[in-house]
């Protein structure tokens, strides 16, 4: 599968940067990664390209995932994807820590490089020393003949398009699509997912295209921005989540930082009584992202802790009695847990967006940062 990419493709369209361009595409790149995969009939996905049949993915007793960045917490969102729904257990690393750590793989290891460029100089090493220490080299990349790529022995191809803005949105989204979707063939191969639930997974990936439209909506960016307006002068930023918002928290706060240069940190919300709650005062905003779900009522009671000590929140997600508690609220629709980081985290990507725009930052270049790092 390829894609034809040309300069006016990669052209702004109309938006004022190709960040906020890609996060309006976002949409289509869930229509193209789920284009000519979708296998209702059986229950099942076809992932595209050689390396992904029954064979190669039944016998897999662990999956090592291996990236930077962004990547890297789409790489956290595919060890709860792939570890509760396809039932095999899932290590994931820094790149950069993997690489010289010494580390012990057991047999029958897919490692898995999550990977916009294909190009990441961490992301490349640690692959290759998980080949050379037996497991099987696979990769979730955006760009056809990259090098992660080249020295996969398969590859489950993001088609997201060019992505110019340096801190990445389409391609995350693409690839927690491609995660599921993985999860999914896996659990079709090993048998832990049925044909009816992976009938019933596809029909959930079928609905997210129009959730995702109500998150974008007018109203929807327009309250993201006067949210951002209210917040662009606290003095910095916490981001918790549970579970599969667990690594949205993340990256909501990878987000920030990168394009408005704001302190800002992403925990797991459980985490928070173990040190960042002495940080919480009223001059420190909280989101906290929620859907509703297995954990949802544990990361309300979040909520109540950062307000009782006098911080404000605001609540993001489908769990309606958060958006009660919290002083300010995002309403995200209501989709299988398994797949509300999709939801959840575009309202964060705007969030830093807006609040970078208001600050006067340079957004589509961010001071430091660099689009590929391909050396150490
Ligand atoms: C750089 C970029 C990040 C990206 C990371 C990994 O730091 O600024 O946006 O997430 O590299 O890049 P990759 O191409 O491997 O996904």
């Amino acid at each position: 599968r390829t894609i034809e990419w040309n300069a006016e493709s990669a052209e702004k369209g109309g938006y004022e940067h190709y960040m906020l361009k890609e996060i309006h595409e976002q949409p289509d790149v869930l229509a193209r990664t789920l284009e000519g995969r979708l296998r209702p009939d059986t229950g099942d996905v076809d992932l595209g390209g050689e390396g992904w049949e029954d064979s190669d993915l039944a016998n897999v007793e662990r999956v090592q995932v291996v990236a930077c960045g962004t990547a890297l917490h789409a790489g956290y969102i595919a060890r709860y994807m792939i570890e509760g729904l396809a039932g095999v257990p899932v290590d994931i690393d820094f790149a950069s820590e993997f690489r010289y750590r010494d580390p012990r793989l057991v047999k029958n290891t897919m490692a898995l490089a999550i990977s916009q460029s294909g190009e990441t100089a961490d992301t490349l090493a640690a692959l290759r020393l998980a080949r050379d220490l037996g497991a099987r080299p696979t990769s979730i990349c955006n760009v056809v003949g990259s090098t992660v790529m080249r020295e996969s022995s398969a590859t489950l191809l993001t088609e997201a398009g060019p992505e110019i803005g340096v801190a990445s949105t389409k391609a995350f989204v693409a690839q927690v699509v491609a995660a599921y979707l993985l999860a999914l063939r896996m659990g079709r191969a090993n048998g832990r997912i049925s044909r009816e639930q992976g009938r019933e997974m596809i029909e959930e990936l079928k609905r997210l295209r129009a959730r995702m439209e109500t998150v974008l909506a007018p109203e929807a960016v327009e309250h993201i921005r006067e949210l951002a307006d209210r917040h662009r002068n606290v003095k910095g930023f916490f981001f918790l989540g549970r579970g599969i918002n667990f690594p949205i928290a993340l990256e909501g706060a990878l987000k920030l930082k990168e394009i408005s240069y704001m302190h800002a940190e992403g925990y797991p919300a459980g985490e928070m009584k173990h040190g960042p709650i002495a940080l919480i005062e009223p001059d420190l905003t909280t989101v906290v992202v929620n859907s509703i779900g297995g954990v949802s009522e544990k990361s309300r009671s979040n909520i109540e802790q950062v307000k009782a000590r006098g911080g404000r929140v605001i609540a993001v997600g489908s769990d309606r009695q958060s958006h009660e508690i919290a002083e300010e609220a995002v309403v995200v629709p209501e989709s299988s847990e398994w797949l509300s980081p999709v939801l959840n985290v575009i309202p964060l990507q705007l969030l830093a967006y807006h609040i970078a725009d208001l600050r006067g930052c340079d957004i589509d270049k961010p001071r430091n940062l660099a689009k590929s790092v391909t050396v150490e």
